[in-house]
């Protein structure tokens, strides 16, 4: 399948970040990783996982734009 994997330890995929990152408008790496699981074993994967965070963040302008309803 080619499935880029980004935390090993608990099988988490790039897209699975990045998808759990804008379904829940996640902009911490604590968040990302109660979200998805990944991150919280050895750690090793915390680096690419704040790439992948900041990089989502900025390519996906509806997450610069806080909800007044949710707030
Ligand atoms: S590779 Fe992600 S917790 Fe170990």
């Amino acid at each position: 399948m080619g499935a880029n994997i980004v935390c090993l330890c608990n099988r988490i995929t790039k897209s699975q970040l990045e998808k759990a990152i804008i379904k829940h408008s996640i902009s911490n790496l604590n968040e990302l990783s109660l979200a998805t699981g990944a991150g919280s074993s050895c750690g090793k994967c915390r680096i690419s996982m704040e790439q992948i965070l900041k990089s989502t963040m900025e390519t996906v302008p509806d997450m610069q734009i806080r909800i007044p309803w949710i707030n």
